[in-house]
């Protein structure tokens, strides 16, 4: 086990400008950093593993003690694997505190040496996630500085150019005289 090494797991479906702040401020931290990625099948992601590594890769290349690499099963199999000590995870509001501290301490119970260590996000990121980020994108609003522009092309090339038009709430139907 090192305590220098922490891994920062998440979905990254897709990846934020709130998720590389973080990594910003762990890489700053940590003499390693391990963005783990889920393989996770269940929750039916939009992007496939494989382009949320490719993102992550391209956006992360830049800090020399950041790695990214996809992971399965029990994150703290994943850490004892990987002879970590330390998950890394953001907080943004309160209400992020109930599910994350159930998390905390559920891996602390199966391996009583990791430890959680919770960072906070720029203020003007803290309203910022993924399932947002996809609602927003779909329904035609606009996700610019809230995530990389490589994120918002692959958006755009998923999900293709929504029509604001369609369907505006206030749009009078004309009724047949
Ligand atoms: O970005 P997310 O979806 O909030 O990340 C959740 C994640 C990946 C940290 C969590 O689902 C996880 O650790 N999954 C791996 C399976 C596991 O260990 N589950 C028990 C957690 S106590």
């Amino acid at each position: 086990m090192d305590h220098r090494v922490a891994i920062y797991p998440g979905s990254f479906d897709p990846l934020t400008n709130g998720h590389l702040d973080l990594i910003e401020r762990g890489s700053s931290i940590f003499e390693h950093l391990l963005v783990g990625v889920l393989r996770n099948p269940e929750k039916d992601p939009l992007f496939s593993l494989s382009e949320r590594c490719e993102m992550l890769v391209e956006m992360t290349s830049r800090y020399k003690n950041v790695s990214v690499e996809a992971f399965d099963g029990l994150l703290a199999d994943y850490a004892r694997h990987k002879k970590a000590r330390v998950i890394l995870r953001g907080i943004r509001a309160i209400s992020d505190y109930e599910y994350e501290l159930q998390m905390a301490l559920m891996n602390r119970k199966l391996d009583p040496k990791l430890e959680t260590v919770f960072m906070m996000p720029a203020e003007k990121y803290s309203y910022l996630s993924s399932r947002l980020i996809k609602e927003i994108f779909r329904l035609g609003g606009s996700v610019r500085g809230l995530v990389p522009k490589i994120v918002e092309q692959r958006l755009h090339e998923k999900v293709g150019q929504p029509n604001p038009q369609i369907a505006q709430p206030n749009s009078r139907v004309r009724k047949k005289k």
